[in-house]
């Protein structure tokens, strides 16, 4: 009997370690920065669940740095990679390594941020991005209640990096909403900054925000009106608004819109700094992109939901969207905490 168990458990381990070497193919995941939260997150999620599928990952960040993000890929290529993830810090930037990838047949999945201006990325992975938009610009026109409210109110933007793909989605969805009041005169934008390239924030960086919020600040507040509401398209820069608000500002607390759910962001939100964000659940993400994986390397149709929205300026690029989920105060705990996202400890 023992034999026989002795036997069954070796061959077993034997066919469990033949699975392993035939799955055993090379994924290489380019993440642009450890600098913020989120992108951490992702490529945390995505080399654990690719290692769990029983794929070799090879996992870097480029430091927010172009020439690196491009050299690091461009060794994720010669080092074999079968498929490549990137999420790219420029998105018109990796031209050389996608062409390179492309003559060695290597599929290249774009991770959240489109890679423009080349036919070698094969699918894109990202969240709605307009509809994360449209979910600040209906925050503020709900809270606001701009359809009856009297107003005007004051309005001030700050958009994301120019250099990133999504930023325009941003900035897009959520003018959308709030075009109108601002046509109509019920949002007033004092400092005169609507324009995209005007709000930009190079990076998203939260100096660079805070800074130019302060600078907004001090030459249109300073004479004691309040600025009502700030819309800003994600967490880092509404890190730098809530910041220059605290260093710069006596007036009502406005309205400040963010994206991510950061966790200093969340404690913000519970502290009445921050009024709302946009949960990107990244576990989602990097499971919808380990299928792709998945699918790609096992000669499958791949899953996508989109096929007409991003065109990259050569290509038009088959898209699996997820859906961006509001979030605020009142419902983080059963989003953030009960789903297992951060602890509560973390939030303290
Ligand atoms: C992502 C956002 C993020 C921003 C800054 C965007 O491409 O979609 O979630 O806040 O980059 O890293």
């Amino acid at each position: 009997m023992k034999k026989i168990l002795a036997v069954l458990i070796c061959a077993l381990l034997v066919v469990a370690s033949m699975g392993a070497l035939a799955e055993g193919q090379r994924v290489g995941v380019s993440m642009p920065t450890k600098d913020l939260q989120r992108w951490n997150q992702d490529g945390d999620n995505m080399k654990s669940e690719l290692e769990a599928a029983g794929y070799v990952v090879d996992l870097q960040y480029a430091s927010n740095d172009v020439q690196t993000q491009l050299s690091q890929v461009e060794n994720m290529i010669s080092e074999g990679a079968e498929v490549l993830v990137i999420a790219a810090i420029e998105g018109s930037s990796l031209g050389e390594a996608l062409a390179m990838a492309k003559d060695e047949g290597i599929p290249v999945i774009a991770y959240d941020r489109l890679l423009m201006d080349s036919d070698g990325v094969s699918y894109y992975a990202t969240f709605d991005n307009y509809m994360v938009g449209t979910v600040q610009g209906t925050f503020i026109k709900d809270t606001m209640d701009l359809d009856n409210a009297e107003g005007p109110f004051n309005l001030e933007i700050t958009a994301g990096d120019p250099g990133d793909n999504n930023a325009r989605y941003f900035y897009q969805g959520a003018m959308d909403v709030l075009n109108p009041y601002i046509e109509a005169g019920k949002l007033v934008v004092k400092s005169g900054q609507t324009a995209f390239e005007d709000v930009a924030t190079p990076t998203w960086a939260t100096e660079v925000a805070q800074t130019r919020a302060e600078n907004i600040l001090s030459s249109f507040y300073a004479d004691g009106s309040n600025v009502d509401v700030w819309l800003c398209s994600n967490d880092s820069t509404a890190m730098g608004v809530a910041n220059a608000l605290a260093a710069n500002y006596n007036g009502n607390y406005p309205i400040v819109t963010g994206q991510d759910c950061d966790r200093e962001n969340v404690k913000n939100m519970i502290a009445g700094k921050q009024s709302m964000s946009v949960f990107k659940d990244t576990r989602t993400l990097a499971a919808q992109v380990v299928k792709m994986v998945g699918q790609i390397l096992n000669g499958e149709t791949v899953d996508v939901n989109d096929t007409e929205t991003y065109n990259n300026n050569v290509i038009t690029v088959p898209s699996f969207l997820c859906e961006p989920v509001f979030a605020d105060v009142n419902n983080y705990k059963e989003l953030l905490i009960d789903s297992g996202y951060y602890t509560e400890d973390e939030l303290k």
